[in-house]
């Protein structure tokens, strides 16, 4: 009673909604408080977790609820046409089935990558027969100028951004952690370790560009939410399993950089929420899907093969990733409105064989 008092207390009225029989307050917060129920503790930053929210009666909600099935129909739970993505590294492996995945549902996808030949030869493979487009724009996303030089080159082309998958990402070289001798192992993961310059290179790739791009875009995401009732733009991280397991899987600093990956998706997720944007920032941590950097190669289609053999021990799933597994996967992170903040993984089980940290 004593913390409804209080709630009550906090919250003031600022316009009045009309239902059939009643007339109620709007209520919203105008700074920053604890709110404590008896059912949660949350904090309330500025006008947006509650601004504008009618109160009606339980019973038009029921009636809301039950008037329709339409809104469970496979476009409305997951209809990306006419949405807006920007996808880095679209051009291979995983960046390529998120393309696909969005452009056959009817999206426009702008992608980028260093490769000019790559981005082409996707956009001539696989623009033919879909209700969405692909477009290259070549772009290194590790280093500001870059990052900015891309936002002006969206910013002139389109009002607004609705989805941005930061997936673009190197791998690290390999260090052997066998040696069971304290001398013999720090020979291997000191002395002859993958230098510390490359240290940078993954963490740059990896890290500060999801960073830096998913900032760079802000005002761009923030458009893509205020123009369409319903809809909040969302940013969608590729970390990886490796940044889940306990084991180094021999590189190090592969791994420590999806971790940090993971993490920098649940800060920026925070803030961005916290200063009352509306703008959903989660992450997809993949398991082992052919591509590039798991291949070593793209074919003439610019997909990439593995054998599903390797696999069969490793994994419960007994194979490597399909294009669908992580097509799907992209469709429900980037259209689920009601997910922020966090990591899907879709591995076929390989954190549930390696074990987590
Ligand atoms: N495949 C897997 O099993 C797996 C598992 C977990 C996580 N991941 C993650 O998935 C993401 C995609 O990797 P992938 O496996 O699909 O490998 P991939 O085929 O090598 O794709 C990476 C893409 O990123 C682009 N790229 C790399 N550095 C870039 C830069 N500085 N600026 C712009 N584009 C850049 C590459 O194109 P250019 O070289 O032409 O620039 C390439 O198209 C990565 O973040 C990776 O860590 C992959």
């Amino acid at each position: 009673m004593l913390q409804r008092q209080f709630l009550r207390a906090l919250l003031r009225p600022t316009h009045a909604i009309h239902t059939s029989n009643t007339i109620r307050p709007a209520i919203y917060t105008s700074s920053r408080h604890l709110i404590s129920t008896p059912l949660y503790n949350y904090s309330i930053t500025q006008q947006h977790y509650f601004s504008h929210t009618p109160i009606r009666p339980q019973s038009d909600l029921h009636k809301m609820a039950s008037a329709s099935n339409e809104n469970f129909k496979l476009e409305n739970l997951f209809g990306v046409k006419g949405k807006v993505a920007l996808i880095t590294g679209g051009g291979s492996g995983i960046g390529l089935m998120a393309t696909q995945a969005l452009a056959t549902n009817g999206a426009k996808v702008y992608i980028t990558g260093r490769t000019q030949e790559k981005l082409d030869r996707v956009a001539s493979l696989y623009n033919k027969n879909i209700s969405g487009e692909i477009i290259p724009i070549v772009s290194d996303i590790t280093s500001k100028e870059s990052i900015s030089k891309l936002v002006k080159e969206i910013e002139s082309r389109e009002s607004h951004l609705s989805i941005l998958i930061n997936n673009a990402g190197i791998s690290s070289s390999t260090d052997n952690t066998e040696p069971s001798d304290a001398t013999e192992l720090k020979q291997s993961l000191f002395d002859d370790a993958t230098p510390m310059s490359e240290w940078e290179d993954t963490y740059r790739t990896n890290v500060m560009q999801l960073y830096f791009t998913t900032t760079a875009f802000l005002p761009l995401l923030q458009k893509g939410s205020e123009r369409e009732k319903g809809w909040s733009s969302t940013v969608v991280n590729i970390t990886s399993i490796s940044g889940i397991v306990k084991v180094s899987q021999h590189h190090f600093a592969y791994n420590a950089s999806k971790a940090a990956a993971i993490h920098l998706t649940k800060m920026l997720a925070h803030e961005v929420a916290d200063s009352g944007l509306r703008i959903r920032v989660n992450n997809i941590a993949p398991g082992v899907f052919p591509s590039e950097m798991t291949a070593g190669e793209s074919d003439e289609k610019q997909k990439s093969a593995l054998a599903k053999e390797k696999y069969e021990g490793k994994v419960p799933a007994a194979r490597p990733g399909k294009d669908e597994d992580m097509a799907s996967a992209v469709l429900f992170v980037s259209t689920n409105q009601y997910l922020n903040g966090q990591t899907v993984v879709v591995d076929g089980g390989y954190v549930l064989a390696a074990g987590t940290v």
